[in-house]
């Protein structure tokens, strides 16, 4: 899978508003990622892939912001023996970014915000690849359980999410502004436990071997 994982940039705002657009577009306005970036609580991560290709749009990374004395290795569960078979993208290199998401720290509790991967992209991996991305990044920050809103009618998430053993603890009606849609509150157990630990190392292991992933970890 040649798809990478890192940290939201100030300069992805415009693709990553494209991207909320695409995937909400009956949100309007759509959030405020200039503002969120600047939120301490607010954590963001983007999925990419190295973009060479005229004409596609694509960001540069800022140089400086990726030196490999900067990227950190945020949770290596099981692959930390293995020798990554794909190399990574040079910071020099164009990005292409293909989804994104975020969550906010409250006290112990990751609260996701939001997951969405381009529709062209969707169904290689790539949901999966952020929200693995995302339980490392907030056990890095101490957090126990996760928890999110979506979408009643919201079947893919849904799969997602329970794939990876989140649990309905609620339901807020009429939570979405613009149909007074229900959302389903979902949360995980501890994510510390040995039993979800467990259960995301499988999940891990075939996610990895599925989608070709060397290593997971998240650059800054
Ligand atoms: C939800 C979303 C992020 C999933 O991204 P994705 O890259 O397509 O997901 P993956 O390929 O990693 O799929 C992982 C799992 O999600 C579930 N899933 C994904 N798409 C699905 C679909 N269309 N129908 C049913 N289950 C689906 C499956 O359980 C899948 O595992 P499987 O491949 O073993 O069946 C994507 O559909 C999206 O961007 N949707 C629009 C934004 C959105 O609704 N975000 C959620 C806000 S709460």
């Amino acid at each position: 899978m040649p798809y990478y994982v890192r940290l939201m940039h100030r300069e992805d705002v415009t693709l990553i508003t494209e991207i909320d657009h695409e995937a909400f577009p009956t949100m309007w306005p759509p959030a405020n990622y200039e503002r969120e970036l600047q939120t301490w609580l607010a954590h963001y991560i983007v999925a990419y892939e190295e973009s060479k290709t005229a004409g596609e749009p694509a960001v540069t990374v800022t140089p400086g912001k990726s030196l490999p004395s900067l990227v950190s290795r945020v949770g290596q569960f099981f692959n930390h023996n293995r020798i990554p078979s794909i190399e990574e993208p040079s910071p020099t290199d164009r990005q292409y970014i293909v989804g994104f998401a975020g969550f906010w720290m409250m006290a112990d509790e990751a609260h996701i915000t939001n997951i969405a991967v381009r529709q062209s992209y969707r169904r290689q991996g790539i949901g999966e690849l952020l929200l693995i991305s995302m339980i490392s990044l907030a056990m890095e920050l101490n957090a126990h359980i996760l928890t999110l809103e979506v979408r009643a009618s919201n079947i893919a998430a849904q799969g997602l999410y329970y794939k990876y053993g989140f649990a309905q603890v609620g339901v807020r009606q009429g939570y979405y502004t613009d149909d007074k849609e229900d959302a389903l509150v979902l949360s995980t157990e501890d994510i510390t436990s040995v039993a979800f630990q467990k259960h995301l190392n499988q999940l891990k292991k075939t996610h990895s071997r599925r989608w070709g992933v060397a290593l997971y970890h998240i650059a800054r």
